[in-house]
């Protein structure tokens, strides 16, 4: 190894692993910090990877990268975890694996490097996704294999080295932050009984303590938001005014125990407001756009490929295949919706779109019904065969046990029957 790009956040571990892979191994550092949003870029952070002894510091901005090409097809498949989690930190992954690598290149790198732990999911996604893009690449993650140094020791050991080091205060928690979500982890939140405190949550208010409700409308085109209460906005723009507005209403957090890819039961907490709209809402648009087959079909989809990119799949061909086929199928889910922000929900509560499978005249029940009644005699007659051929076998009474003995039953007769006496 000669080499070295790591991927680093400006934090203490990253700026340490900077001094640790030089002096351990005898390599040139290059870092690489990749802007996500979300307040995940730190200021100074290329002058803070010099000083750590990086001999370059690359700093890109993939802010409308990570939305366009990561994101958004997370939603065209409407891709949740485990049904509750928008996968922020797991959809990230794979954009600072293929810029670690494109980076390795232009420097003509041998490996590559993560501050990644040997007990979560990341660690595993950077891996899968290096070695996928160019098996040829060494990849090093020094918190895996020794580091090991406490806070304080990382503190100390930085000093030592004159390294610039963050001047936050330790926080209780483990988080990891980009436009998409917050993800907070570890502290008193390992203990799934006990409820998150308030220093948790920085994008969302206290349901309790929200603003009265508000209704918002977001468009959408081709299966993506592209505007919100009738202003076309920039993918980036979009996601960072959603955050704010949900989040302001208490939209966004998410509680869920989950399946780590390692094996390990975990308690995570979410705070991802824009996507907990978007996700939303785009089903809703989905149920007027896409026919019945899609629909049932597309539930297959989502659990695919909110499953493998939690699990660091993104660059299989399936994965590549999946984006393709939801980009197909999406052409259709072009609307809008409408929504009503509630103290810490959103409910959709109305949805419109010129490429509408609705159709009043056919689901109406007052004048103008187009709907042919007396068809349905012979549909059902049809359709209800194989169940009349299947209970005629039986005599009749299928599959089904008596049920007027157990149950609580009044009579009344008419009065032309004397002496009628309810039975109680
Ligand atoms: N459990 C989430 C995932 O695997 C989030 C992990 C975030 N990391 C953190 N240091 N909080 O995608």
């Amino acid at each position: 190894m000669k080499k070295v790009v790591l991927a680093y956040s400006g934090g203490l571990d990253t700026s340490v692993a900077v001094a640790w892979l030089r002096e351990q191994y005898d390599v040139e550092v290059v870092t690489l910090t990749v802007d996500v949003g979300g307040g995940s870029l730190r200021a100074g952070v290329g002058e803070r990877a010099l000083s750590a002894g990086a001999s370059r510091a690359y700093v890109v901005d993939a802010r409308q990268t990570f939305v366009e090409d990561f994101v958004w097809p997370a939603v065209r498949a409407g891709a949740l975890y485990q049904g509750a989690y928008p996968l922020a930190t797991a959809l990230a992954r794979p954009l600072l694996a293929q810029l670690l690598v494109e980076v390795a290149h232009r420097e003509g790198a041998d490996a590559v490097a993560h501050g990644c732990t040997g007990k979560g999911n990341d660690q595993v996604r950077f891996d899968v996704a290096v070695k996928a893009l160019d098996a040829s690449l060494e990849v090093v993650a020094p918190m895996r294999i020794g580091m090991g140094l406490s806070r304080e020791g990382e503190i100390e050991y930085a000093l030592e080295r004159n390294i610039d080091i963050p001047v936050t205060h330790a926080s209780p928690y483990s988080i990891d932050v980009n436009l998409w979500g917050r993800s907070i982890e570890t502290g008193v939140l390992e203990d799934p009984w006990v409820a998150p405190p308030r220093d948790v949550y920085a994008w969302t208010v206290d349901p309790a303590e929200a603003p009265s409700p508000v209704e918002i409308t977001l468009a959408f085109e081709a299966g993506v938001p592209v505007g919100l209460d009738g202003r076309s906005l920039e993918p980036v723009e979009l996601v960072e005014a959603l955050n704010e507005l949900a989040g302001s209403h208490g939209v966004g957090r998410v509680d869920h125990v989950e399946d780590r890819l390692v094996g390990i039961k975990s308690r995570e907490i979410y705070e991802a407001p824009a996507a907990i709209v978007i996700h939303a809402a785009h089903k809703a648009l989905e149920g007027l756009t896409l026919s019945k087959d899609q629909l049932r079909f597309d539930r297959l989809v989502a659990a695919e490929v909110g499953q493998a990119t939690y699990d660091g799949l993104w660059f299989s061909g399936l994965q590549a295949n999946l984006r393709e086929y939801t980009r197909t199928v999406q052409q259709a889910v072009e609307g809008e919706v409408r929504l009503r922000l509630d103290h810490g929900t959103a409910t959709v509560v109305g949805r419109r779109s010129p490429t509408s499978l609705y159709d009043h005249a056919l689901a109406t029940y007052d004048a103008g019904d187009a709907f042919d009644h007396a068809s349905a005699v012979g549909f059902i007659a049809i359709f209800g065969l194989p169940l009349r051929t299947e209970a005629g076998r039986r005599d009749g009474a299928g599959w089904a046990t008596p049920l007027l003995p157990d149950l609580p039953l009044e009579v009344v007769d008419s009065e032309v029957e004397a002496g009628a006496v309810p039975v109680g």
